[in-house]
This record gives C-alpha cells, sequence and structure tokens, in this order.
C-alpha cells in the first residue's frame, strides 16, 4: 500500500472542510447582502403604480415636454407630481372609459390624490435641489436615464455620495446648452466636442458646484 500523502486526522476532518467550502459562500453573500447600502441596490427600483403610466408613450411618441407634468422642476428644490387634473386635460376626452385609467377617473371623482410611490427618494439628512440643476445647463437626463423611454420609471443611478460629487468636481462631461436641457435625445457630435461645450458653458455662466459639506447637509 502507497503511504498516504496526507496526514491521518485529515481523512476524519473532512466533512468539516465540505461544510466550510459549502458554507464560506453562502456566508459572504449574506454579508454582502445586508452590508450593501440601500441605495446601491436601488438602482433598477421600478415599483409598480396604480395606473400604468408610460413616459414612452407620453414624453416620447406624444413628446410632451417634462415640465407640463412636472410643472415646478425648473422653479423649486422638488419636482411636482402632476396632479389629476393634468391628467384629465386630455383623457375626458381620450380613453375616457379605459380600465387603465380607472384609478384617474375615482381620484377626479373623490378629490383624493393617485397614490403614486416614489421611485427616487434620498436620505432625509441630504439636501437636493433640482432648479439649481435643470437651470445650470444639468439635464433630466444626466440623473434619470432616458425616461422618455421607458414604459415604467426606474432608478437608473445609485444616487450615492460618490456618484453626486463626481459630477460637482467635474461638470464638463455634463454640461449642456439651456435650450436642450428638456431634450433627452440630444447629445453631442463626440466625447472632445463635449468638454468643449461643457467648459465653455461653466466659463461663460461661472458654474462651480460646490463640495462643501454644507451645500448638500445642511
Ligand atoms: C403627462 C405627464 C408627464 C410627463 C409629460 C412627464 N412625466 Fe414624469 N411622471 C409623471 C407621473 C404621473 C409620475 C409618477 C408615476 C411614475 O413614476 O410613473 C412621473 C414620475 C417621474 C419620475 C420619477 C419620480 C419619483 O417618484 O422618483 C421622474 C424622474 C420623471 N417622472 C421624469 C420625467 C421626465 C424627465 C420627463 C420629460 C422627459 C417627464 N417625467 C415627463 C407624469 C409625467
Ligand atoms: C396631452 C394629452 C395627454 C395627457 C395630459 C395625458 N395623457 Fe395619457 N394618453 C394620451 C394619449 C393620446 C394616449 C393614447 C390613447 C390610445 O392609445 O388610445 C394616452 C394613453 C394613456 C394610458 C393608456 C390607456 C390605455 O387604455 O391603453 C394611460 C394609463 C394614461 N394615458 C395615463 C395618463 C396619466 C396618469 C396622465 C396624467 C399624469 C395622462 N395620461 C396624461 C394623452 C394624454
Ligand atoms: C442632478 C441630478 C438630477 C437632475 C438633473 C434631475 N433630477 Fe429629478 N431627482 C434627482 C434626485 C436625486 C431625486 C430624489 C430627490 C429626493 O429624494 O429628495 C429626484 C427626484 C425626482 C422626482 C420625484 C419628486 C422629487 O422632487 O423628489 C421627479 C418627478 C423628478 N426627479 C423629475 C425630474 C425632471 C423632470 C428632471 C429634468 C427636468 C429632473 N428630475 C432632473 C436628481 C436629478
Ligand atoms: C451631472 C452633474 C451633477 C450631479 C450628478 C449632481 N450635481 Fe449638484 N450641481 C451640479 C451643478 C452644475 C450645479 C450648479 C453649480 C452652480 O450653480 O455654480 C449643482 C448645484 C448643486 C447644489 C447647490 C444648490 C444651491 O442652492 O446652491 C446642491 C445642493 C446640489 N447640487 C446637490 C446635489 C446632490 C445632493 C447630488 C446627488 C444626489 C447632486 N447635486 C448631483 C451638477 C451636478
Ligand atoms: C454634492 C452633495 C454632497 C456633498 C457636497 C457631501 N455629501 Fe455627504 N452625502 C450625500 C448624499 C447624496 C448622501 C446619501 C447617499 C450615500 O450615503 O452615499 C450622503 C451621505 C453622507 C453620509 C452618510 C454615509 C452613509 O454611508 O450613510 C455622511 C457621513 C456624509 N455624507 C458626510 C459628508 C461630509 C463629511 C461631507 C463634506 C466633506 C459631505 N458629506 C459632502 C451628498 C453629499
Amino acid at each position: 500500500m502507497p503511504k498516504p500523502i496526507l496526514p491521518p486526522w485529515v481523512d476524519q476532518a473532512r466533512p468539516i472542510f465540505g461544510a466550510v467550502l459549502l458554507l464560506t459562500p453562502i456566508y459572504v453573500l449574506g454579508v454582502a447582502w445586508f452590508a450593501a447600502d440601500p441605495q446601491t441596490i436601488d438602482v433598477g427600483y421600478a415599483p409598480t403604480q396604480p395606473v400604468p403610466f408610460s413616459h414612452a408613450l407620453h414624453a416620447g411618441e406624444l413628446g410632451l415636454d417634462c415640465r407640463y407634468c412636472h410643472t415646478t422642476v425648473d422653479k423649486a428644490a422638488q419636482a411636482a407630481i402632476p396632479s389629476t387634473q393634468i391628467c384629465m386635460n386630455c383623457h375626458t376626452a381620450i380613453a375616457p372609459e379605459s380600465p387603465k385609467l380607472a384609478a384617474i377617473r375615482e381620484s377626479y371623482g373623490s378629490g383624493k390624490p393617485v397614490p403614486w410611490v416614489r421611485v427616487h427618494d434620498l436620505p432625509d439628512f441630504v439636501y437636493f435641489d433640482h432648479s439649481a440643476h435643470v437651470n445650470r445647463g444639468v439635464s433630466c437626463v444626466e440623473c434619470h436615464d432616458r425616461i422618455d423611454r421607458m414604459e415604467r420609471v426606474f432608478q437608473a443611478k445609485t444616487l450615492r455620495m460618490g456618484w453626486c460629487l463626481e459630477c460637482h468636481r467635474n461638470p464638463d462631461p455634463h454640461l449642456r446648452p439651456q435650450d436642450q436641457v428638456f431634450n433627452l435625445a440630444w447629445q453631442a457630435d463626440s466625447p472632445e466636442e463635449q468638454l468643449r461645450i461643457g467648459q465653455e458653458i461653466r466659463q461663460r455662466n461661472q458654474i462651480q458646484p460646490s463640495t462643501d459639506c454644507s451645500t448638500c447637509h445642511r
């Protein structure tokens, strides 16, 4: 009989090795899952809404401007969610019987707002301001991606502090002419052209995003 290569205790310990090998990945995955910041997991978050409202149809195909519904986005910190009245501007006449619009008609009758589910939600200790961005050449698409192609809204970016700071430190790749902010399809002809345009807009308008803690934590 050939001499065993491994010492005899290894044989006895085999079930333990097996268990460790099997359980370690499960343990590591479990820790990673719970330790992961919920903001990171939120990328792709796409809750079901009480009405299957499609931005791809309304903002994309029909070409409605974001500000037709999100009326405060260029005037205030918060981007308003449209009232039922805005939907009824069209839907008293268009698809008035559609079962997909049942919750809208109900809200219109009762005067109670539609319980839309929030998609993007920063922690309360963070201060954010829409108007400060969209009036300074930062388009919705930089932070929300192609909403005008989404059947259902999903969170496209991490919204983590590092993500905010990356742009605040170097905004040139993200600035566009003011008249293209609400046109999500706009793109510079090339990355070099984008940097040239971004730099020009930053210098002309003295855009200087702050990285002081108190800018976002007040
Ligand atoms: C006809 C009205 C309408 C238009 C036009 C419209 N939206 Fe909306 N938007 C809504 C409604 C209603 C919701 C809430 C339901 C949902 O999330 O789908 C919403 C939700 C959103 C949200 C998610 C809000 C949250 O809870 O985090 C974003 C981001 C958004 N819209 C961006 C845009 C952008 C960008 C445009 C322009 C390209 C646009 N919307 C045009 C009606 C509209
Ligand atoms: C400017 C006009 C206009 C406004 C404002 C508008 N819609 Fe629409 N909506 C349309 C048109 C046009 C259609 C396509 C109707 C069709 O395909 O028969 C449509 C279709 C829909 C549908 C699909 C209906 C079906 O049976 O397939 C839903 C749901 C809907 N809209 C929800 C909303 C909601 C919610 C709002 C308010 C936030 C809203 N719409 C605001 C014009 C509008
Ligand atoms: C610089 C990044 C950025 C840009 C640009 C931006 N958003 Fe947002 N948006 C956010 C963040 C972050 C939130 C979550 C805010 C919070 O939780 O306080 C948000 C939330 C929203 C909401 C939910 C309501 C609210 O205010 O919390 C809507 C609707 C919305 N955005 C629409 C738009 C539209 C329309 C545009 C373009 C006209 C736009 N956003 C441009 C980052 C951005
Ligand atoms: C794509 C680029 C970009 C991203 C992403 C971005 N910002 Fe900004 N931010 C800017 C620019 C540009 C300004 C305007 C600076 C100026 O006016 O000089 C600004 C200004 C601000 C201001 C100043 C408002 C005021 O009253 O002076 C706050 C607050 C702010 N951003 C918070 C945030 C937070 C929080 C996030 C992440 C959730 C974020 N920003 C993500 C580009 C960005
Ligand atoms: C441009 C906006 C912005 C600036 C400037 C900023 N923060 Fe934040 N901070 C955020 C956002 C957004 C979050 C929430 C998301 C996250 O946790 O990454 C956050 C979260 C935090 C947290 C909680 C971290 C966690 O894991 O929950 C701490 C602590 C913090 N910031 C400290 C600071 C300090 C200290 C500074 C100055 C050196 C600073 N921040 C500057 C946007 C900003």
